[in-house]
């Protein structure tokens, strides 16, 4: 069978192949909630985003001081003992050792009604890298946590 005008898909993927070089800036936006709860369990970061734009959302109720959240990107070999560190910060320092080089990125600590955003470049990730995101307010980087893919 012959067909006169290529199939959809195939138009699709060539829209996508033209334009190999445009790096584009990327964003997700990730909900926690007063149930010490990230909306997704899964990042996925295509492999053409320059940089990532990660706004966090505090759709709650309670204040940072109780339930207090953010978004931590770290290799995942790192982010168990980074969560247990971090148990010992400061909220100011967003319950993060200083300068710490485990951590990729990461917003300030919220509470409930409030939203903070990061910006990184992926230069900072490998592709197949293993990374984990999770909250470092004290107890929350067991329950609040998920995976990062770079595509
Ligand atoms: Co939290």
């Amino acid at each position: 069978m012959t067909r006169r005008f290529p199939a959809l898909p195939a138009l699709l993927a060539l829209s996508f192949l033209s334009a190999p070089a445009l790096a584009r800036n990327c964003a997700v936006t990730i909900e926690a909630t007063d149930m010490m709860a990230f909306d997704l369990k899964t990042i996925r970061v295509p492999g053409d985003c320059a940089q990532l734009r990660v706004t966090l959302k505090h759709v709650g109720r309670m204040p940072a001081a109780a339930m207090g959240h953010n978004w931590v990107l770290a290799e995942t070999r790192h982010h168990r003992e980074l969560g247990l560190a971090g148990g010992r910060m400061k909220i100011g320092d967003a319950y993060l050792p200083r300068g710490d080089a485990r951590v990729i990125a990461h917003t300030p600590v919220i509470g409930g009604g409030q939203s903070a955003e990061v910006v990184f470049p992926t230069s900072r990730l490998r592709k197949g890298g293993d990374y984990t995101f999770f909250c470092s307010f004290p107890g929350h980087w067991n329950m609040m946590k998920g995976r990062l893919v770079f595509e």
